[in-house]
């Protein structure tokens, strides 16, 4: 089942995803957080910490895996998705870093990268609740449209215009990675509970064919359309096309 919320802005749209976020560690503060990296989520993060900071919240019991890492770059370069979980959030909370799993980058050998990755998702209990992103081509993790959904963490040739996304974050082109390592639809559908959050208006499409289209690898979002259990927040430019097809939402 899904449930939509409209946020009127990116502002509101953090908040509101930080709040779910908020409501699962008060719970249940030994839960696992399936975490995404990507502009999206930054803001959900800053207000996490802030109410860290005001001591209303406690990361201690709390265990994280990430949906993916670029393949070939270490924990400590700037552009990699160990460095950006860190500076956004694991370091300024009092989560144990022991305890936060991100795909390791720097494992050339991609079938022992993958298979130690769903080793590690299946030994800290599976995902309570699981934070996405979603691409402008539907894309969720780095599961990009195909033929066939991949069920587990598997190593990923990027589409181009996933690299081309990227490139805002380095300096050349030429130093985009051309894969990576993510979790895959099973691992990602496993979670109890899933919270996707989205926000402009070149995520209007995907988010509506995501939700209302045909249920294809094509646009690999589609599949949540099968989860017992989501909730979507995105802003209203990321609602428009919804809005405009299917009328507002209550
Ligand atoms: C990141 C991830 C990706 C992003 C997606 C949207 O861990 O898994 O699927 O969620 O590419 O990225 P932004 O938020 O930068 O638009």
């Amino acid at each position: 089942m899904i449930t939509i919320y409209k946020a009127k802005d990116y502002q509101e749209m953090s908040r509101r995803a930080a709040n779910i976020i908020f409501a699962q560690v008060t719970l249940k503060p030994d839960c696992v957080l399936g975490l995404a990296t990507g502009s999206t989520p930054v803001g959900a993060y800053r207000q996490l910490v802030e109410w860290y900071e005001k001591g209303e919240l406690d990361f201690s019991g709390v265990t994280s895996v990430n949906l993916d890492e670029y393949k070939g770059l270490s924990g400590d370069n700037d552009q990699s998705y160990r460095y950006f979980m860190n500076r956004n959030l694991f370091d300024h909370i009092n989560i144990d870093k022991s305890r936060t799993f991100v795909p390791d980058g720097l494992e050339g050998d991609s079938e022992k990268a993958c298979a130690e990755y769903n080793q590690i998702i299946r030994s800290v209990g599976g995902i309570d609740l699981q934070l996405l992103g979603i691409g402008g081509n539907g894309h969720i993790g780095f599961n990009e449209p195909a033929e066939a959904f991949e069920p587990e963490t598997h190593c990923v040739d990027l589409t181009e215009s996933t690299i081309q996304a990227n490139a805002r974050f380095f300096e050349r082109i030429e130093d985009v990675p051309k894969q990576a390592y993510t979790m895959g639809i099973k691992n990602i559908m496993s979670a109890k509970k899933i919270l996707l959050i989205a926000t402009g208006e070149n995520k209007a499409e995907a988010l509506y064919q995501s939700l209302y289209g045909k249920i294809t690898p094509k646009v690999p979002a589609s599949i949540l359309q099968l989860h017992k259990d989501v909730t979507v927040v995105a802003d209203e430019a990321a609602l428009s096309r919804i809005i405009k097809e299917r009328g507002e939402l209550v």
